[in-house]
């Protein structure tokens, strides 16, 4: 089903002229995502822990992020969560006996039935994703026709699950490299959905632009191709990505500070601390001690079986803030994105904090950061820029981003800004081959060595991390 509300470049009347960009219709592909409402039957988040304990589930954390889509000709329709810390795109087959069995789990996702399909073609049968929590999908990948937000994609390779157990279709678009057929397969990277729109023209660059928006607001957008700058104040700071064995692999930049209710490093300063940009992670996860003074600060009480730290609902009424800083970079993000109903219990809701300890594994920014945050992820200069969100901008000021260093509109290199750091290549991560794991617990690439990584493809078609010994 196609929303009315989908932004198609040249067919929607901007707020304001397109300076950069002196054509008629941008190259930019850009559509809606929502966050599941949370009374949706059929939308759970899963907690989902680590090694041998138990999968813990928080009914109606509304907390992941979905755009439609579609496959095929005809086209089968598709709701896909929007991950950047994963780089394949995934859906489950008609025949998996996930979706068979009683109960219509797929059905709000979807299921791909090639069959049915006149524009389907074979790949492989290696397609292989795994997540930390034993769960996962395992079929072909195949090409198909995509479609999303009037863009049409023919031949697009992805994954199909014939034996699953998720009943979510993921789009990752992160680094080629950290796609499974490289990981688990040792196969060449494919083109994935950023990738192949850069390749064949319908954008610029290999670029795109996330807006989550509000806690409280049910829609955000993803903008390929371009950034709108109708929903930031001030100006775009670019930042370098950190690379991980001599390659950039995932989305990791160097959290420097952090402070509280505008005092920009009262937590901490000039640490170099890597941090993971995942939308597919509903929490942010920091090292332990940081956690434990800001649990300790707002009272929350951290309980190990369910994975987070229960707080008072009353806490997202109030002033306050958190601040992060990158070199120099500053996003707040206010208390009440950061307070989460995590269900109601006897009429009553119940909180949790969006905060978690990262225990032995990189620390990542999540949705309760990332709200806050307009984030330019530009795989192609290896840089992302942030800006602090315009929350419920209604307003639009769509510019095309261009090829080039300096190819992203309306943002300034942060000088001197950290680059590098220790992103736990040794043991301390667990789970993955050579002792690195899924960063986000989730779906990652095991046994088979990346010839890139050494041995460490990690991706993360994030649900959340779980951790334990905190
Ligand atoms: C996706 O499609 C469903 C069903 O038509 C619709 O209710 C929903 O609003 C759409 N979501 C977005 C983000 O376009
Ligand atoms: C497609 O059709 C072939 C031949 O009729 C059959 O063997 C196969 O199981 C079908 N596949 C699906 C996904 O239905
Ligand atoms: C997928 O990988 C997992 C973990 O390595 C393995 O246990 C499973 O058998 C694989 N599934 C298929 C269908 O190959
Ligand atoms: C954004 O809109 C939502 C829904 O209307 C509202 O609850 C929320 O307070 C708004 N946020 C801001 C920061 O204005
Ligand atoms: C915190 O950082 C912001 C943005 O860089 C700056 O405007 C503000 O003055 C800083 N506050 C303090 C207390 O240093
Ligand atoms: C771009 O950045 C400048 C600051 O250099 C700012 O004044 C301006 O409003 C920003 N926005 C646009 C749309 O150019």
């Amino acid at each position: 089903m196609w929303s009315s509300t989908f932004l198609i470049a040249g067919l929607v009347p901007w707020a304001g002229a397109i300076r950069l960009a002196p054509r008629e219709s941008p190259r930019v592909v850009a559509l809606d995502i929502q966050r599941r409402h949370p009374t949706d039957a059929a939308g759970r988040d899963r907690l989902r822990r680590r090694q041998g304990t138990v999968q813990q589930t928080l009914d109606n954390l509304e907390t992941l992020y979905f755009a439609n889509a579609s496959l095929g000709t005809p086209a089968q329709t598709f709701r896909l969560h929007i991950d950047t810390g994963s780089s394949d795109l995934w859906v489950n087959a008609a025949t998996s006996q996930l979706c068979r069995a009683g109960g219509n789990r797929c059905g709000t996702s979807g299921t791909y039935n090639a069959n049915d399909s006149s524009t389907y073609q074979y790949v492989n049968s290696v397609f292989n994703i795994s997540y930390v929590d034993g769960s996962g999908a395992a079929g072909d990948y195949v090409r198909d026709t995509f479609r999303m937000g009037g863009q049409t994609v023919r031949d697009l390779q992805f994954g199909i699950g014939i034996v699953s157990s998720s009943a979510e279709g993921i789009l990752g678009i992160g680094y080629t490299i950290n796609e499974v057929a490289v990981g688990r397969a040792g196969l060449q990277p494919y083109p994935n959905l950023p990738q192949k729109l850069a390749d064949e023209g319908a954008i610029n660059s290999n670029a795109y632009s996330l807006w989550l928006n509000d806690l409280d607001a049910s829609t955000g957008s993803i903008l390929f191709g371009g950034v709108d700058t109708a929903k930031y104040h001030g100006q775009l700071q670019t930042l370098p990505i950190v690379q991980e064995q001599g390659a950039y692999a995932e989305f990791i930049i160097v959290l420097t500070g952090m402070g509280q209710n505008g005092q920009n490093t009262s937590l901490f300063a000039n640490q170099n601390v890597p941090v993971l940009l995942d939308s597919g992670s509903s929490l942010m996860y920091l090292p332990d001690n940081v956690v434990r003074s800001i649990y300790q600060q707002y009272r929350a009480q951290y309980d190990s079986s369910a994975g987070a730290a229960y707080v008072d609902c009353n806490l997202g009424n109030q002033q306050g803030s958190l601040e992060f800083d990158f070199s120099g970079v500053r996003i707040s993000v206010p208390l009440n994105e950061l307070v989460i109903v995590a269900t109601v219990s006897r009429g009553q809701p119940v909180c949790i904090l969006g905060i978690a300890p990262a225990g032995n594994s990189v620390s990542v920014l999540g949705d309760t950061f990332l709200r806050s945050a307009y984030v330019v992820y530009d795989l192609h200069n290896n840089k992302i820029s942030l800006a602090q969100t315009n929350f419920n901008a209604t307003g639009s000021n769509i510019q095309e981003i261009q090829m080039g260093a300096d190819g992203v509109p309306n943002a300034s290199v942060v000088p001197n800004a950290v680059s590098t750091a220790a992103v736990g290549t040794g043991g301390p991560r667990l789970h993955g081959p050579n002792g690195l794991a899924a960063p986000t617990g989730a779906a990652m690439a095991a046994a088979t060595a990346n010839p890139w990584l050494g041995g460490a493809a990690v991706v993360g078609a994030g649900v959340v991390l779980g951790f334990s010994g905190f």
